[in-house]
This record gives C-alpha cells, sequence and structure tokens, in this order.
C-alpha cells in the first residue's frame, strides 16, 4: 500500500497545496512549527482512525475557516484508489472511490498505516494501561471479534465492581460474586490467550527490527506478565480484598508487558536512544505483522524519530526500511545526508515544496 498523493485545503495550517510522494523514504524537514507534523496527520486520518495527537476534529480546520478538506491517491489492492474527508462543523465526514460514507470510520481497513511519534515513547516510559492499549488496538484492527471480547469484559468487570461497592451494605448478595466471577474468567482468558499469542508473533519481528536499527549490537525481548496464572482461582482468592477495596485486583485489566534490552527492563535500565529504537522496533513489528494477515504492507509515518539517534540507527531508518513507503519528519535537512535514495521535502508556514534533489 502507498500514498500517490495528497492535496489539502486548509487543514490546520496547511492551506493549499499537493504533496506526490516516492514509494520509498520520503523525508520531509522544515523548522518547529511549519507543519510537518500536520502534513502526517492529514495522511494518518485516513486510516479512519482518531488522529495520533488526539485532536479534536474542530482543531483541524485552520483557524477563521469553516472547513477543511483532504484528498488522498493511493495504491492499496492492486489499483489506484481515491479517499476524501471534509472536516466541517467540527465533525469529519469521508468518501472512498467517490463513494460517500457516514462516518470516518468505514476508512478503517481501507488504507493502513502505523505511526510512531515521540509521545509513543510512553509506551516504555508510561504505566501498564498504555502497553495494554497497544496490544489491545492492533489485535482490534487484525481480529474482528476482539472488540467485542474487550467490550464484554470491561463491561462485566464494571457490573462485578459496582456489587463489590454493594456488598458490605447488603450481604446477601455476596452469593451473585461468582456468577461474574464466571462470566468474567470468560472473557479475561479469552482475552489473555489473544495477548499473548499476539506478543509471540509480534516477538520474531520486533528483535529482528531491533537488531537491525541497533547494528547487531543489542536484543529486544518481552514477556507477557499475567496479573493472575489462573485467573479463577485468583478472583477466587482475591475476594476479601477485592470486597474491601470495592474494585476487582486481579485479570487483564492489570496484566502488563515487560519490554526488554538486552536482557533488562527498558523502562528501568534502556538509555533515550534504545527506548526510542524498541518503539520504533514495535512499530515495525505491527506494520509486519499487519502485512502476514492482510497481505498489504501499511504507510510508516515516522514523526520527529532522528533526533537521539546516532549515525548507525539513523542510517537503518533511512535506508533498510526498503519494504514500506516511509515518511519521516525531522528538523535538520542535514538527517538525510545518509539516505541513498528517497526524496526529500522542505515545509515552511505550511506550505510544502516540490520534490527537492537529495
Ligand atoms: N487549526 C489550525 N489553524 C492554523 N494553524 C494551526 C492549526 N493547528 C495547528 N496550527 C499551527 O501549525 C503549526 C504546527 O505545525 P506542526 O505541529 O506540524 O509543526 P512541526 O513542523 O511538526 O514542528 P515541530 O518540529 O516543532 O514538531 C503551529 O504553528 C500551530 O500553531
Ligand atoms: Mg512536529
Amino acid at each position: 500500500m502507498n500514498v500517490r498523493q495528497l492535496s489539502w485545503e486548509n487543514f490546520r495550517n496547511l492551506s493549499t497545496g499537493t504533496l506526490e510522494p516516492c514509494e520509498e523514504v520520503n523525508v520531509i524537514h522544515g523548522q518547529n512549527a511549519q507543519g510537518k507534523t500536520n502534513l502526517l496527520e492529514a495522511m494518518w486520518l485516513f486510516t479512519g482512525e482518531r488522529s495520533f495527537r488526539g485532536a479534536k476534529d474542530a482543531e483541524l480546520v485552520y483557524r477563521g475557516e469553516h472547513s477543511a478538506k483532504l484528498n488522498l491517491k493511493f495504491f492499496s489492492e492492486g489499483r489506484n484508489q481515491t479517499a476524501q474527508i471534509t472536516v466541517a462543523d467540527g465533525r469529519r465526514s469521508a468518501q472512498i472511490n467517490g463513494v460517500p460514507k457516514k462516518a470516518c470510520s468505514a476508512l478503517i481497513g481501507k488504507f493502513c498505516a502505523v505511526v510512531f511519534s515521540p509521545e509513543h515513547l510512553s509506551l516504555i516510559r508510561g504505566g501498564p494501561a498504555l502497553r495494554r492499549d497497544f496490544i489491545d488496538s492492533a489485535l482490534c484492527q487484525i481480529k474482528p471479534g476482539y472488540a467485542a471480547l474487550q467490550t464484554g469484559y470491561n463491561r462485566t468487570l464494571f457490573q462485578r465492581n459496582a456489587l463489590l461497592k454493594d456488598i458490605p451494605h447488603h450481604a446477601e448478595l455476596l452469593d451473585t460474586l461468582s456468577i461474574w466471577d464466571e462470566r468474567l474468567c470468560q472473557f479475561g482468558e479469552r482475552i489473555t490467550r489473544q495477548r499473548t499469542a499476539y506478543l509471540s508473533a509480534l516477538s520474531e519481528p520486533a528483535a529482528r527490527f531491533y537488531s537491525g536499527i541497533s547494528s547487531n549490537k543489542e536484543t529486544l525481548s518481552f514477556a507477557y506478565l499475567n496479573s493472575a496464572e489462573n485467573l479463577r482461582q485468583a478472583l477466587s482468592d482475591h475476594r476479601r480484598e477485592d470486597v474491601l477495596n470495592g474494585y476487582t485486583g486481579v485479570g487483564p485489566h492489570r496484566d502488563d508487558v515487560v519490554i526488554s534490552v538486552n536482557g533488562f527492563n527498558a523502562r528501568a535500565y534502556a538509555s533515550q536512544g534504545q527506548k526510542r529504537s524498541a518503539v520504533l522496533a514495535l512499530k515495525l513489528a505491527e506494520a509486519e505483522l499487519f502485512c502476514q494477515m492482510n497481505g498489504e504492507k501499511p504507510v510508516v509515518f515516522l514523526d520527529d524519530v532522528m533526533s537521539e539517534l546516532d549515525d548507525q540507527r539513523q542510517d537503518y531508518l533511512l535506508n533498510h526500511l526498503t519494504e514500506f513507503q516511509v515518511f519521516l519528519t525531522c528538523c535538520d535537512p542535514g538527517a538525510a545526508r545518509l539516505m541513498k535514495s528517497g526524496a526529500l521535502f522542505h515545509v515552511e508556514h505550511g506550505v510544502v515544496s516540490a520534490r527537492q534533489p537529495l
């Protein structure tokens, strides 16, 4: 899958313009606050997902204007396709190949991408919820029933927690707890099984990408950290504690993933460059697994990835990700000096240049 052309009208600080990228690496450079991330965000929205910056739709429209328009020409499933997104009155609407869609989510699965932005470093630096979300959202994309499974689990958990809070006032309710325990186990065990299967599938490509980024000098590995080996048993063992807390203390909602570099927990020990490399490897592995499932290689957006990476690691991103179309933003055009082939674009005050010579 690749982007053939993007054009825009009043999208954030990009007034009007067109980008015609190459199929390999596209480096977009420019000073701070010129519109580089805006350009990636514009393309990302065609995945049908929320902005990777968590922006509200109204914020996407050039301040003082009424609507924004984006047009994408892309190649997927062996043919040229088009998609259009309009943001007006604080809402997004979409067309795909000329057919209007009620919601932008109709684009999901048509144009696919993975994105790295510096905020994603929280995958390593932040708490377990972010790591669970990473796996869950990847599973939602590739396993059709997974979203429903999650909804079922969360609803049951909510009801069990409500009951736990009621029990101190109504002791007779204690007997009904086992119904919720059973239901929670049924959803929970399936979630854990799917997550561990996904993680073990992710391990090989992630380790390979990490090894590439680090010139074979370092290793990356993961382990799924179960809050309970046997959920049924653990729920019954923790019953007293759960009633006291009014909250369910074990289950997939308390699990974590330990990400290790050279065998040590990256959260505690990895350097800035290693953390960045680890998140990149995870994102690229996610792209590869997606491709194995769908037969299409997602587009890779790397926002501001170059800082904190040494020349060898930069060289890897610029010259060795040949299987993907890559968009990479940076401030320093010098970062592209290592690039052997690919395209270079400059962004200034929301104006994107034509392709520049390397
Ligand atoms: N809705 C909007 N209307 C007009 N301008 C906007 C809007 N949203 C954001 N901007 C402007 O866009 C600019 C930021 O663009 P962007 O985040 O793409 O910068 P960048 O080139 O990625 O910079 P950096 O290198 O700092 O990451 C800012 O000047 C911001 O004020
Ligand atoms: Mg930026």
